[in-house]
Formats: structure tokens, C-alpha cells, sequence
């Protein structure tokens, strides 16, 4: 009798928001700089997420709200009617596939540079530059700016440029958005004590430095249902220059306070593996399921083995996997199959600015690479 492989949980649908997921797997939102200097989605950005498309669900790259926001070379907006539109074919080509897709929306804050913002400094919560390697701008590599405080009357049309862009993306048929507030950027600048020295509303203890975060949460929950709004948190991140000693009391209340929207997912990345701060015991999964009664989705560093645990334990409801993703468009067939993996992409390939297809839309399947093997 032939014995059957044991079904494993990654594999298995999960419902979210109304939503079947055809597995456990998520395409982690990476940005790739594709979009050119118009930042309008195009058909290779749709080649490419139809090509992930065995995810269960598909969170497309970081997409700014406005031009204020933007601050990376050739990533794609949505905050003019035309970029709404163009976003149409990307979502378009993933619903064909059979799966779901949501858009990342973003704000860059301080990690802007002035070359993008016609002259003006990069906004941020409190004027605190970035200790870092620079940024790429149109106009090649610059340092990092100290960037200006926002004053607090600018703050309700950031909020109405984040519900803008939700409704943008709604109309262009995304199953739903997720709000990044991490890696550093003016979310997580906002919620984070080392960021954060405003002495308004917005500033001081944590509820104050959640209260940008509630007020976008609730704008784009008022524009999509909240359970269509998903929330991404770095609570252990080191990018950008973050981690603050009091990160797991912040967390901790973000997540609590979330946890009232009844939100899509909450979206945390608890592994290491991009970075971490030394503040402190990591923040784990658990932490956040004890708080936290939604869907909840771990990132960073997993792969077929820790992901299928940490569903078995019941850690999360959701893995999103970025790296593996970048040259294995076919992932969850591999991981489903057992079949090896091609290497990591090489980096000098992940952002190219312009829609070029070389180390983006031309990685073999693991069907079509041991068909060619053969023919040869
Ligand atoms: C090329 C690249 C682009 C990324 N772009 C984004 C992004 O747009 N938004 C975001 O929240 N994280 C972004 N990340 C972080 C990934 O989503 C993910 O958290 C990270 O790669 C760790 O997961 P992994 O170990 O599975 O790769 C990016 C990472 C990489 C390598």
C-alpha cells in the first residue's frame, strides 16, 4: 500500500477577513524598484506577483501615499488616480491565479532625503537623524538628513493620505491593505521612545506615540472593514537605525490596542534574521498571541521546516517568507514537494529602479529549470 506524506498545516486554507487563503504561506511585502520614475505599477510587476502567486496570500511591495512619503528610487505610489489604475493589472493577474493580494502602504519619513521632497527635508516625528549608510537618491548616494519635526496640525492629512491611498487600492480591487509600521519608518518612528521626543498629543508615553498609528488604523478601517486591514510591526528591528529599551512595553500596547479593530492580521517580525536590536530578549510569537486575538503572522528567517512549527504549535496562523521568494517564484511547490531551492537572488538585482526583468521575472520554476536539464 503506498503510504501518503502526512498533510502539512502550511498547506492547509486558513480564512481570514471573509478571505480563503489557499495555504499558510505569504509573499512578504519586498520592495523591488520597478516601477520607474513614473511610480505607476506595470505589466512586469504583474509577471512577477502572478509568478508568486502559489502563496496564499500576496502583500505587494511597499507603496507610497503620497509624495511626501516616497524616498526610495523606482518604488510605485498610489496616490494619484492614474496609479490607482495601474495597480488594477497586478491585482488582476493575481486573482486569475487563484490567490489574494494586499498593498503595503507607506510613509518613509525620516528615511527620505531631500532630493525626493523638491529641497525640503524629510519629516519625522522629532528631528533625530539616521545613523546609517546613506540613501540612494536620483541624484546618487547621499547621507542621511536630520530631518524637520511635523508639527501637529500636519498631522490629520498624513491620516488622510493613508485613507486616501486605502481607498485607492480598494478601488483597484486589492482584497484588502496592510499599514507598515515597521523597519523604522514614520509609523514605527512614531511609536518607538527612540524616535519619538514629541511633547504633543503624538509624543511622550506610549499611548501618546500610538496615537498616529490608532488614527491611521482607524481611517483606513473606516475605508476598507477592518477585516480587510492588516498591521506589520517590527517590535525586534534593528533596519533604519530603530530598537528602543522600552520596545517590549510599546509593543506590547500596539498589539493590545490593535487587537480591539478586529483587523485582518496582525504582522509581526519576531525572527532575527533582517536585523535586531540588543535591548533585550527578542519578543516571540507567543508574546503577541497572548495579547493579540486575531490572525497573526510571523516573519523573518523561517522556512518550510520553522514555519510548518511554528503553525503546529500554534504560534502563528501565517508565515510570510521574503528572501526565498526573491529566485523561487514556485516556493510553496518546492517547500509542498520537498524540491531543493535555487540561492538567494543576488542583491545587486533587488532594486533596480527601472522595470528590468534581470534578477526579478526571470527565475526558472523547478519544473521548467529540470525540463531544460533534460532537453539538454
Ligand atoms: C529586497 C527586500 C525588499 C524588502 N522590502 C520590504 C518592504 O517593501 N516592506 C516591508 O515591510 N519589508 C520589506 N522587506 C523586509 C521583508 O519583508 C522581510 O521582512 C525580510 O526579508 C525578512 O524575511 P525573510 O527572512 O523571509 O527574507 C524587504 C526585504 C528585502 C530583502
Amino acid at each position: 500500500m503506498e503510504m501518503k506524506p502526512t498533510p502539512k498545516a502550511l498547506f492547509s486554507p486558513f480564512t481570514m477577513g471573509g478571505l480563503l487563503l489557499n495555504n499558510r504561506v505569504v509573499l512578504a511585502p519586498l520592495t523591488r524598484a520597478r516601477a520607474g520614475t513614473s511610480r505607476l505599477a506595470n505589466a512586469l510587476m504583474a509577471e512577477y506577483y502572478a509568478q508568486r502567486a502559489g502563496a496564499g496570500l500576496l502583500i505587494a511591495e511597499a507603496t507610497t501615499i503620497s509624495p511626501q512619503a516616497n524616498g526610495f528610487v523606482g518604488t510605485p505610489g498610489i496616490y494619484t488616480d492614474e496609479q490607482g489604475e495601474a495597480w488594477k493589472q497586478v491585482v488582476d493577474a493575481v486573482h486569475e491565479k487563484g490567490s489574494r493580494i494586499f498593498l503595503q502602504l507607506w510613509h518613509m519619513g525620516r528615511a527620505s532625503h531631500s532630493d525626493f521632497q523638491g529641497g525640503k527635508l524629510p519629516v519625522a516625528p522629532s528631528a533625530i537623524r539616521i545613523d546609517g549608510e546613506g540613501v540612494r537618491t536620483p541624484l546618487g548616494k547621499k547621507s542621511h538628513e536630520t530631518p524637520r519635526a511635523l508639527d501637529t496640525k500636519e498631522l490629520p492629512s498624513i491620516v488622510a493620505d493613508y485613507v486616501a491611498a486605502a481607498k485607492r487600492a480598494r478601488d483597484a480591487g486589492f482584497d484588502g491593505v496592510e499599514i507598515h509600521a515597521a523597519n523604522g519608518y514614520l509609523l514605527d518612528q512614531f511609536l518607538q521612545s527612540k524616535t519619538n521626543l514629541r511633547n504633543d498629543a503624538y509624543g511622550g508615553g506610549i499611548e501618546n506615540r500610538f496615537r498616529l498609528l490608532r488614527e491611521v488604523v482607524e481611517g483606513v478601517c473606516s475605508e476598507f472593514s477592518a477585516a480587510r486591514v492588516g498591521v506589520r510591526l517590527a517590535p525586534n528591528g534593528a533596519f533604519n537605525d530603530m530598537g528602543s529599551p522600552d520596545f517590549r512595553e510599546t509593543f506590547t500596547y500596539a498589539a493590545e490596542q490593535l487587537d480591539a479593530y478586529g483587523l485582518a492580521y496582525l504582522h509581526v517580525m519576531d525572527g532575527l534574521a533582517f536585523g535586531s536590536h540588543q535591548f533585550g530578549e527578542p519578543m516571540t510569537l507567543e508574546e503577541f498571541r497572548a495579547v493579540f486575538r486575531g490572525p497573526l503572522m510571523g516573519n523573518s528567517g523561517y522556512d518550510a521546516e520553522s514555519a510548518e512549527a511554528a503553525i503546529v504549535r500554534g504560534a502563528a496562523d501565517l508565515i510570510a517568507i521574503g528572501r526565498p521568494f526573491l529566485a523561487n517564484p514556485d516556493l510553496v511547490e518546492r517547500y509542498r514537494n520537498g524540491w531543493p531551492l535555487a540561492p538567494l537572488a543576488d542583491a545587486s538585482t533587488w532594486y533596480s529602479g527601472e522595470p528590468t526583468s534581470a534578477g526579478y521575472t526571470d527565475f526558472p520554476t523547478h519544473a521548467s529549470a529540470a525540463r531544460k536539464v533534460t532537453a539538454a
